[in-house]
């Protein structure tokens, strides 16, 4: 059986891995793509996503919503320092494109709906659409069956600064309405979960190159600005948070360890923006979150692998690729 899902996304470098996840993975029913502002231009983002279709071979296949063009009170802030355009630079003739003209937050709350309790959002991005869906319709944290969300981090390092991850700085208060909202999440942190268990070294990036198929050559392409930064800030490789929280909904048995917390997330600190505070049951808190704690290191590595391995033709010609 296949798993309906959504993935609301920031499109770029990761991001677009995550999408292959869930466009080729056998395992995957991805129902619709959902964006978020975030990494880079929204609009540039739109363009990400149709690449990344078109290189899977299934552009014109699943629909694409754009939603919330900023965070729901601060200005939006990008990531292209960390991820350039998010594509390696890569393009193909666009202009004829279109997404949807239903808004994220109403493809959200519509195909939840549709199949109550049965469809999966993987969020991969600030979670502004997530937040905007539950306050729009109140009978949405009910309709969605899963909600796995990429941010924070575990009582560990962020990103952007020394305490807050990327999507959860970027909207603070979405973040924390989202987790207020009475949703069952699972959360899939950067620390330590990317940060120490979803690194690919060189050794494990010369595999995925030489695997020679466009979507191991797509893989190189979007990820080089990102191993460019990562290593600049002292990590030793491409870091994989979005593919991650992708394949760990599809394959649960890639889980080896998680536990119940009570998460929140800061919005008032000064230096503390966005910083995830992960309650480990013994604050009197009640739980209202899963969070995944270890993977099979490997066992993910394989899965994309094997998802890059896929020979797919593109829906059109790339250039650069
Ligand atoms: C998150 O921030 C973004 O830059 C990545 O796409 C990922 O979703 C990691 O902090
Ligand atoms: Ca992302």
């Amino acid at each position: 059986m296949t798993t309906p899902l959504v993935i609301d996304t920031d499109t770029a470098q990761d991001d677009c891995v995550a999408l292959l996840v869930g466009l080729l993975d056998p395992d995957a029913d991805l129902r619709a793509i959902t964006m978020v502002a975030g990494n880079v231009g929204f609009d540039k983002q739109l363009r990400n996503a149709f690449l990344t279709l078109s290189v899977a071979g299934r552009l014109g296949e699943v629909p694409i919503h754009p939603g919330c063009r900023r965070p729901l009170v601060r200005p939006w802030v990008s990531a292209e320092n960390v991820h350039g355009d998010g594509s390696g630079g890569l393009s193909m003739d666009d202009a004829d494109l279109e997404p949807e003209r239903e808004h994220a937050v109403d493809a959200l709350i519509r195909l939840a709906a549709e199949n109550p309790g049965e469809l999966s959002i993987v969020a991969i991005g600030p979670l502004t659409n997530i937040a905007m869906a539950a306050v729009k319709d109140p009978d949405f944290v009910r309709n969605v069956g899963t909600l796995y969300v990429m941010g924070g981090s575990n009582n560990g390092r962020g990103n952007i600064s020394a305490a807050g991850e990327f999507n959860f700085y970027v909207d603070p208060e979405a973040a924390k309405a989202v987790f207020a909202s009475g949703f069952e999440v699972t959360v899939v942190p950067w620390d330590p979960l990317t940060l120490r268990q979803a690194v690919f070294d060189q050794e494990r990036l010369d595999t995925i190159a030489a695997i020679g198929t466009p979507l191991s050559d797509f893989f190189g392409r979007v990820c080089a600005a990102t191993l460019e930064f990562d290593r600049r800030v002292g990590i030793d490789g491409t870091t994989h948070p979005d593919s991650l929280a992708a394949s760990l909904l599809l394959h649960p048995e890639l889980v080896r360890r998680s536990g119940r917390y009570h998460v929140d997330v800061e919005t008032a600190g000064e230096l503390t923006r966005g910083y995830a505070a992960m309650s480990w049951g013994v604050h009197g808190l009640e739980a209202n979150a899963t969070v995944i704690e270890e993977i099979d290191a490997d066992g993910f590595f394989d899965h994309l692998v094997g998802v890059l391995s896929r020979r797919t033709v593109p829906s059109r010609r790339i250039t650069g690729l």
